[in-house]
Formats: C-alpha cells, structure tokens, sequence
C-alpha cells in the first residue's frame, strides 16, 4: 500500500515533501508559527524552543523548525498549551537580556520583543543578570557584540559558518555563560572575518549592532527604508539606505530580506559599511566646469552635459566617428550600461564602446 504523505496541521489536511519540517509545511500553508533562532538559509538549530508546537502521540513538544513531517502526523499549533509554553519561554528569554523594548531596540529591532507583544508573557520575572562576557575591547570599526541582549540562538555563528564560510565567530562557554566568542577573543579584524555583517543582519535582538549606527543614536524603526541598487560592483544586490528625514542622512544600510532580491539577504563590506562618503564634505556634489580663467567653477547639470556633447561632437565633427571611444563601468546598473551604449551607437555613430565586465 502507497505510503500517506499528508500531515495534519491544526485540522488541515497538508501534503508534505521528504524531508520537510512540520515550520516549512505549515509555512506551505500559510499557518504562522513564530521563530526566533530559524532561517531557511540555514540549518536548524532548535535553540530558541518558541516554535514547540504538539505532536500527537509525543511524549514532549517539538520544534517545528528542527522536527520532520513524517505520514498521518497530527500536529497543533495554536492549542492553549502550545500558548502558554511560548509565553514561558518568551519569559525566560527576557529574563536575562534588556527588558525594556525601547532600551532594546534602540538600533536593531528585537523580535523577542515584538513576540512578547503579540503573544503575551507569562509575566515579568526577576531579572537576571546573564553572567556571558561581550568583547569590550573589541576596536574593528564596525561590529559591535552586545552580551546583555543576546539570547544564544546561534543564528550569527551558523550565518557566519554557511553562508559565508568563514567560522570567524563561534559559541564558547556553558549554560547561562554561553556567549559568542572569537578565538581567543581577538578582535575581528584579527580574525578571518571579512566583515559582510550578516550576522548583524540575522541577530534577532539587536546583540550584533553596527557601531556607527549606535552612535548615531536613532533606531531603525525611526529610519526610512529607501531601496536601491549597489554601485560597488556588476552583481546588482539591493540595498535599504536607512534614512534618517530628518536630517536627510543616510544612516546605515541593510540588506532587503532573504528570498526577496537577487542577494538573498547577503551583503558584503563595502555594500554594507562603505557609506559615509555620501555626507563626507570632500565630495563633489555639484558638476564643475571648466572657464576661460583654466579654473574650475560650480555649474548647472545642464551646462555641465552641454559642455560635455559639445567637446564630443567637435572631436567627431573635426576627426571622425571613431576618434572618439567610450568607456563604462561595471559599477553602473545594467540600465545605465544600456543607456551609455546607445548613446555611443545612436547619437555619436560609432561602436567603440567598452566595459571593464566584458573583459
Ligand atoms: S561580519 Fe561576516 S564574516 Fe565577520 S563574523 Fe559576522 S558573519 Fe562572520
Ligand atoms: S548575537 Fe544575536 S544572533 Fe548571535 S547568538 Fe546572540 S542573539 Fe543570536
Ligand atoms: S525557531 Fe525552532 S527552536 Fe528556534
């Protein structure tokens, strides 16, 4: 007889596919189920426990995110025990990181605190200092790892393992004292890190925090997210500049999430951090063109382009089509590449067009 391969999931009926967890079927099937510590990047870990749903004929809760569908199970995802475990859990979660959202979110958002929001507590506990070390003397000029907000859901050392394949950051220590450490608690810079901070960008408690962002003291949720292409190479991942309207800043960049962009929640260090050069002071933020004194002055983008069409079309006018050569960048967008080349092809009659990526 052909095997069943359909699960029950809060009375629905669901296929599921080999090897697919009770959080992916019921995800399939649009039943919420809230994580904390699960990535579909990554291999589970079932560390946080707040995705414990009941499996008939278990002798405990298990967790969605790390148990397999297998055929005829029955599961429950929103049975009034299922309710009060993930209250308790989000309770002890508090219990040892900042208890207050507003002190805690004030860079990153804490998905701990929306969660304790949504499904409620099982009260405020005694709070407990956790006894796990941060690396305050720390000085890469980018990363900042906060003990106090971490909850040891090991998401940063996986990301760190997985996807980037470099092992910079690892769980040390036991119990109540597991932090995440480096080794011998060097600096990252020290270490194989190339710092892409993905792992600030999976935290889900704010505990890896971009140190430029703190410093400027606003919290994302305070920033608007304005999407845009990167520059720094041909790939095209998308950016969030974090804008701060305010100030008109951009504050700090993050990357669209997973399985949305062609980056898949990837960034890497320039793409990431490499942004302060668009306050920075020494940058030309207007065209300058040169006057009859041999001195450059401030000038309109239109007289600037006229300026630039007219030295153009005075070289092809006096030498010919294929005096003239283009060359473009593999910083520029595809659109922008296109629109170059057609302008070679079209307006200046003439193929001598080039671009670094074709080489
Ligand atoms: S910045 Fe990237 S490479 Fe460095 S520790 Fe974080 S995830 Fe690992
Ligand atoms: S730093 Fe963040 S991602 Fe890493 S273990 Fe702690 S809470 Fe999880
Ligand atoms: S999401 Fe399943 S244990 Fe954390």
């Amino acid at each position: 007889m052909a095997e069943s391969k359909f699960v029950v999931i809060d009375g629905n009926e669901l296929h599921f596919e080999a090897g697919e967890t009770i959080l992916q079927a019921a995800r399939r099937a649009e039943i919420e189920i809230p994580t904390l510590c699960h990535d579909d990047r990554l291999t589970p870990a079932g560390a946080c426990r707040v995705c414990l749903v009941e499996v008939d004929g278990a002798r405990l809760m298990q967790p969605a995110c790390h148990t397999q569908t297998g055929p005829g199970m029955v599961v429950r995802t929103q049975s009034a025990k299922v309710a009060r475990n993930r209250r308790f859990i989000l309770s002890l979660h508090l219990a040892d990181i900042v208890e207050d959202r507003e002190q805690a979110e004030d860079n990153n958002p804490s998905r701990v605190h929306q969660l304790a929001e949504e499904f409620g507590t099982a009260g405020r506990w005694t709070h407990v200092d956790s006894p796990r070390q941060g690396r305050p003397d720390d000085t890469n000029p980018f990363i900042s790892f906060r003990a106090d907000r971490c909850i040891a859901c090991s998401l940063c050392t996986r990301y760190c393992d997985q996807v980037e394949a470099v092992s910079a950051i690892t769980l040390a220590m036991r119990g109540p004292e597991t932090t995440i450490a480096t080794a011998d608690g060097r600096s990252l810079t020290d270490t194989t890190c190339e710092l892409c901070g993905g792992c600030i960008d999976v935290c889900p408690t704010g505990a890896m925090s971009e140190k430029q962002a703190l410093a400027y003291g606003k919290a994302e949720h305070e920033l608007e997210k304005v999407r845009t292409t990167c520059n720094f190479c041909g790939v095209g991942c998308q950016l969030d500049l974090n804008v701060d309207r305010e100030a008109n800043r951009v504050v700090k960049v993050t990357s669209p999430p997973p399985g949305t962009t062609v980056n898949d929640g990837n960034l890497c260090v320039k793409g990431r951090f490499a942004n302060d050069f668009i306050h920075h002071e020494d940058r030309l933020a207007v065209p300058l063109v040169r006057g009859e004194d041999g001195a450059l002055h401030e000038a309109s983008w239109d007289e600037a382009l006229e300026r630039v069409a007219e030295g153009l079309g005075g070289v092809a006018q006096r030498h010919g089509a294929d005096a003239l050569a283009f060359i473009s960048s593999s910083r520029c967008t595809v659109e922008e590449n296109y629109l170059f080349q057609k302008m070679a092809r079209a307006a200046y009659r003439t193929h001598n067009i080039h671009q670094c990526a074709a080489t």
